[in-house]
């Protein structure tokens, strides 16, 4: 899987469930659920109560989730601050993709190399009023762009319409850097606006309420027939 990754043409589109809107007292099973259902890589938002008003799960949880099977690509997203100390401890404990936004970090450039210089993917992640010119000179470090389209900190938000234009522009950049860089949307992606974020030039997905959302206990089959649907949007 984290092999196939390394090729956007093989899988151009991939679907990953946002875990901040599981039931964290079944975290496994959540996870093991919603892979079978048919999503890609497991979205894992690491927060500290200081760089975004809410605190969720650090490395132990990330290694509890390897040590429980998990074999599938996790995406940390880190929204932390400072973000250099904690990453060794997210590259030990199993994760795939390591990603920061760049007003936490004070060197972009030493952040980007240390996620590598530990075996993992790295990733840029920007804000809704963040300037993609933090891309300027990194493009050749990064294996992620991140483009939050709602305020990090908590689920359950709307999508801002803005981030179809910011898209555009970012896949601009990504096609003429002639790099393998995934562009990841993350806020207010559901079934029914899955379909404009991928036409807008997105190939990872972020859900969490779409995904994990209501009724979760009364339908099994739900997680299945949530991914079903938005392949099928995509597919549009
Ligand atoms: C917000 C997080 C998101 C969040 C998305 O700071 O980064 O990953 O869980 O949740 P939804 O899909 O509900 O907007
Ligand atoms: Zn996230």
């Amino acid at each position: 899987m984290i092999e196939i990754l390394g090729d956007n043409s093989m899988t151009p589109d991939l679907i990953a469930p946002s875990i901040l809107s599981a039931d964290f007292a079944r975290l496994g099973e959540e996870v093991d659920n919603v892979l079978a259902a048919g999503a890609d890589i497991v979205h894992f938002d690491v927060m500290d109560n200081h760089y975004v008003p809410n605190l969720t799960i650090g490395p132990l949880v990330c290694e509890a989730l390897r040590k429980h099977g998990v074999t599938a690509p996790i995406d940390v997203h880190l929204m932390v601050k400072p973000v250099d100390r904690i990453i060794p401890d997210f590259a030990a404990a199993g994760a795939t993709y390591i990603t920061f936004h760049p007003e936490a970090s004070e060197h972009i450039d030493r952040t980007l190399q240390l996620i590598r210089n530990e075996g993992c993917k790295a990733g840029l992640v920007f804000n809704p009023a963040t300037s993609l010119s933090y891309l300027d000179y990194v493009m050749d470090k990064i294996d992620m762009i991140l483009l939050m389209s709602v305020n990090p900190g908590f689920g359950g938000q709307s999508f801002i319409p803005a981030t179809m234009e910011k898209l555009r522009a970012a896949r601009k950049m990504i096609d003429a850097s002639g790099f393998d860089i995934r562009l990841e949307v993350d806020g207010g992606v559901k079934a029914d606006n899955i379909g404009e974020i991928k036409a807008a030039g997105a190939d990872t997905f972020v859900s969490g309420s779409g995904i994990f959302g209501k009724g979760r206990d009364s339908d099994p089959h739900r997680y299945d027939s949530i991914i079903r649907e938005m392949r099928e949007q995509m597919a549009r």
